[in-house]
């Protein structure tokens, strides 16, 4: 079995050193592989929130070959985002995404002491976006001062780390009050969670649900579940809470109810029936975060889900050919609008597939810690 996930591993070393030059050579953040290149993201330049995720990939591959190639393009590509803490106004809740798997994996993997004063640089803008009222504001636009989206619970694994780091409790707790009112206000009684809740900036009170990236209001887009599952998983391991783990089980065990039987993962588990709309982002995101759960847990259901997300992606969506840049097929950044990608090779797609076979090959680099 496990030889199976360090081939797959072999193989997309050997694929993306070789299209990793296509993007050097550009100077981009790759974003997707479309006609045979990477091309940058469509929206906000290098403040794009996914911008952390090809460092991130270039950081697990250069510690499974130890090619100083994979650690150089990292650092080409962190240099850039470190350049955007001097635009700063496009920067929102995603620092998480974009410097723990940059800045902070060099800090990590290599002890750089410029990487780790940019990582806290990063947390300390996450930790500002917190409204006291209770809520990390997710984005910038004037109309959405009040917005929190599921997504963030991922990011506060910055503001864990922050603290860790400089024994200042402040970064920690920052994460604890946005984790409550997360579980209080997005998690359903089915086990799904909504993807964003608005809030009156002023008061904190809940205004209303609004549908995101998902099918409809009150339906369950995929990869809201996946962040949730995975960010409440890791909120326990650093927040020490039971309440934690029980959400991250109930949003595991409706998730894995909605496992198609090929392994892969629907966009939204309301679509309506026969809609073939597969978004294997959302399947890599959770087939790691449940191997998170099997571990916090111990329980071998978790796992064994994480197992059969993984096969269904490797067997069906797996492109080890020259037609793509990247590997993962069937992508699908939201349910209504392709712009950002619909059915095709998105960067996070690979980056969480790499870290889940990182994990079951016992060489995960642990980014989210
Ligand atoms: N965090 C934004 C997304 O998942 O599309």
């Amino acid at each position: 079995m496990r030889k199976r996930y360090e081939e797959a591993l072999n193989r997309a070393a050997e694929k993306l050193r070789r299209t990793a030059e296509d993007a050097r050579a550009a100077g981009i953040i790759p974003y997707q592989s479309a006609e045979g290149h990477w091309i940058a993201s469509p929206y906000d330049g290098n403040s794009w929130w996914t911008g952390g995720f090809w460092p991130g990939l270039m950081w697990q591959l250069w510690r499974w070959t130890e090619d100083p190639f994979f650690r150089e393009e990292a650092r080409r590509v962190g240099g850039l985002l470190t350049e955007e803490f001097r635009t700063f106004r496009k920067l929102n809740h995603d620092v998480g995404f974009m410097y723990l798997l940059s800045s902070g994996a060099d800090a990590k993997l290599t002890g750089n002491e410029q990487a780790e004063t940019d990582t806290l640089h990063a947390a300390s803008l996450l930790m500002g976006r917190m409204n006291p009222k209770g809520f990390i504001r997710a984005w910038n636009e004037p109309d959405r001062a009040g917005f929190a989206i599921i997504d963030c619970m991922m990011n506060l694994a910055l503001l864990y780390r922050a603290s860790r780091d400089t024994g200042d409790p402040r970064f920690r707790e920052t994460a604890r009050v946005h984790a409550e009112t997360t579980l209080r206000e997005f998690l359903r009684e089915d086990g799904s969670v909504s993807h964003i809740v608005e809030f009156d900036p002023e008061t904190g009170a809940r205004v209303r649900e609004h549908p995101g990236q998902g099918y409809a209001l009150g339906s369950q887009w995929s990869r809201g579940q996946a962040w949730g599952l995975y960010g409440f998983t890791l909120a326990a391991r650093h927040l020490e809470e039971p309440r934690f783990l029980e959400a991250a089980e109930r949003i595991a065990g409706n998730f894995v109810r909605h496992i198609r039987p090929d392994g892969l993962t629907d966009c939204d588990f309301c679509q309506p029936a026969g809609e073939e709309r597969i978004d294997n982002l959302a399947g890599a995101i959770a087939a790691s975060g449940l191997l998170a759960l099997g571990e916090a847990t111990g329980k071998d259901a978790w796992r064994e889900a994480a197992l059969r997300l993984t096969d269904g992606l490797l067997e069906h969506c797996a492109d080890w050919g020259g037609e793509r840049c990247g590997i993962l097929t069937h992508c699908t950044a939201s349910y209504h609008e392709d712009g950002a990608g619909r059915h095709t090779n998105i960067i996070y797609g690979d980056y969480f597939l790499v870290e889940t076979l990182m994990k079951l090959c016992g060489r995960d680099a642990d980014l989210w810690n």
